[in-house]
């Protein structure tokens, strides 16, 4: 399973990046607000600074949502580094772009899905990733897991190469689910990450083991 973190922050983006495994970034338009990137040229500037600074794809969410804006948004993305892929939004004019966008060799990732039924459409269309809103799901106290499972299950049965994306990750413990639950990739919050290191007996273990060297070192 792929790491992804789900930012546009640079500091956070290096932190995973230093880890050793980051796989790629994803951001939404709420992402770069959060983080004041706003305007045109400060889209794109801030776009090629995150795409310098990884290997992996990076997900660019297009604006617009009529086909002729999302196309027009979607190839100035995918000229601004190799790594770019387009994020398009599951709606009728962004399947249709998705079908255009896998006609003319750009990739691209499917976003805010909440439905297995949504997650055939974009496959048929042609989308390279699919985004499933795990912890959006989850808050309307729907299973947003058993979603991944499902579009998992289908895509196996019926041989769909899109990607499964757990999107809207919020805990460690999401992303342990993600891979159970069959995701080929999985976008998180730095925290989430980092969580994934804690655990008590590790604390425990690792004090004991440097005091028990110690010891050993004083007796000498
Ligand atoms: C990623 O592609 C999504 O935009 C993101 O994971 C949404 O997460 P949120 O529901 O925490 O805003």
């Amino acid at each position: 399973m792929k790491f992804f973190i789900d930012t546009a922050n640079i500091d956070q983006i290096k932190e995973a990046k230093d880890l050793g495994v980051l796989d790629g970034v994803t951001t939404n338009p709420s992402l770069m607000a959060k983080e004041g990137i706003s305007g045109d040229k400060a889209v794109i500037k801030h776009y090629e600074k995150i795409c310098n600074l990884v290997d992996g794809d990076v997900s660019a969410e297009v604006i617009a949502t009529d086909f002729e804006g999302i196309i027009k948004e979607g190839i100035a993305l995918s000229k601004l580094a190799p790594n770019i892929v387009v994020k398009v939004p599951m709606i009728k004019d962004g399947v249709k772009a998705l079908k255009y966008f896998y006609d003319n060799d750009i990739r691209t990732n499917c976003t805010l899905v909440f439905s297995a039924g949504q997650a055939i459409l974009a496959a048929k269309a042609g989308a390279n990733y699919l985004s499933p809103f795990v912890g959006r799901i989850d808050d309307i106290s729907w299973d947003g897991m058993q979603l991944v499972s499902e579009i998992a299950e289908i895509y196996a049965i019926q041989g769909f190469e899109t990607e499964i994306l757990a999107a809207s990750i919020r805990s460690s413990k999401h992303i342990v689910e993600a891979a159970k639950a069959g995701a080929d990739v999985v976008t998180c919050p730095l925290s989430a990450i980092l969580g994934l290191l804690n655990h008590p007996l590790t604390d425990i273990g690792l004090e004991k083991f440097l005091a028990d060297h110690a010891k050993a070192k004083a007796k000498k």
